[in-house]
């Protein structure tokens, strides 16, 4: 990657000039909810990740979702230490119940790259924990996203907040599995451009043939992108308040964005104040989907760019269009504009506030 795409990577996830502190209403107001009646049945797919390990943090604290399995993918680092740093997050969470297993080390049909830029060497922000008591299953993420879906046709959602690896896979492996998947809520892409490339949004970027193959399947998909995930950003206020609370959550959440912080600014040469919550707000959108407003959107993932794979191309009216034939070789086909339905409901609107009244509480509460 050029330095050029490094230092827009490392701008775009802080997601925010230095300085900036989110106005956030403080003390926390607990977030109330309607009873639900029945939790949300979901699979966690992440490539944890600092923001990853605070999503599954708000994921097994929240009684309005029931996680059936949290799966691991390589994206912000090598499987080899995701995988790990999911065990850790489930163990902290004191959730030994939920069943965690290993997916993909590599995208599809492309080189990994990582963020090891914003997530630390360890993937956690270079925060130290140790060793997890807790081990994996021995089946694959792939084939237990599989057995879970197929076990309660039309009732679990997946949650994909890493590359789409492990999802598409499923997908490719067992194409009826779509029609049984009840939807996919996915952090990745962008309305706004991205903050690996100018064009794409890193989850995105690391597998874009995983995520035409999920957003080209046919299952409802929800897109939350960072034109709405940029705007929710972790700073002072609330690590202080995280601190304070002297549950394992909080205090472990705390550590692991404190670090994170600091590694970022190191890497720019600056203080970093914030961080932006992609992947909690992503799991934030299921326990309360008032927080984030959504549209229908016909979304493509394009795959063929020399600078541009990875960009999620949105459209809001119902015709598109792909790119002019080369005027080079046999006459191709004149290309028209064609009727398209949407394939995904794209969040364009956030409530920041209404997000983090429910995220702090939810990490500081005592189990
Ligand atoms: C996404 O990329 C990862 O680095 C984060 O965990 C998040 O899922 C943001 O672009
Ligand atoms: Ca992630």
């Amino acid at each position: 990657m050029s330095s050029y795409f490094s230092d827009m990577s490392r701008r775009s996830f802080l997601g925010c000039s230095a300085g900036a502190l989110m106005a956030t209403s403080f003390p926390f107001a607990h977030h109330s909810l309607a009873a639900a009646s029945s939790p949300r049945r979901i699979i966690l797919d992440c490539d944890t990740g600092v923001d990853d390990a605070i999503a599954i943090l708000l994921a097994l604290r929240s009684p309005e979702l029931k996680v059936e399995a949290v799966t691991a993918v390589s994206g912000n680092v090598p499987l080899a230490l995701t995988l790990p740093n999911t065990l850790r997050m489930v163990e902290i969470a004191a959730r030994p119940d939920v069943p965690v297993a290993g997916g993909a080390a590599l995208p599809l049909v492309r080189q990994l790259i990582t963020a090891s830029y914003v997530h630390g060497e360890n993937g956690l922000g270079g925060a130290e924990f140790p060793e997890p008591k807790l081990k994996p299953l021995e089946e694959p993420a792939v084939q237990l996203i599989r057995r879970i879906v197929r076990s309660s046709p039309g009732e679990i959602t997946i949650v994909g907040v890493g590359p789409l690896t492990n999802v598409a896979l499923a997908l490719k492996s067992d194409p009826p599995l779509a029609s049984q998947i009840r939807e996919i809520v996915v952090m990745g892409g962008s309305l706004t451009g991205g903050n690996i490339t100018p064009s794409a949004e890193f989850n995105f970027y690391v597998d874009p043939e995983a995520a035409r193959i999920v957003f080209d399947s046919g299952v409802p998909v929800t897109m939350v992108g960072l034109n709405v995930t940029q705007k929710v950003l972790i700073g002072e206020q609330q690590l202080s308040v995280l601190e304070s609370a002297k549950t394992s959550v909080s205090q472990a959440a705390a550590k692991i964005l404190r670090s994170t912080i600091d590694h970022i600014g190191k890497g720019r040469g600056i203080t970093a104040k914030t961080m932006a919550m992609h992947d909690p707000l992503t799991v934030a959108h299921l326990i309360d989907p008032s927080i984030l407003t959504l549209k229908d959107y016909y979304v493509q993932i394009e795959t063929s760019g020399e600078f541009s794979a990875g960009e999620s191309v949105a459209y809001e009216y119902p015709r598109a269009r792909s790119s002019a034939p080369m005027n080079i070789g046999p006459a191709a086909p004149e290309v028209r504009a064609a009727e398209v339905k949407p394939n995904a409901k794209v969040a364009v609107g956030v409530d920041p506030d209404k997000f983090f009244n429910l995220l702090i509480p939810r990490l500081t509460a005592a189990s």
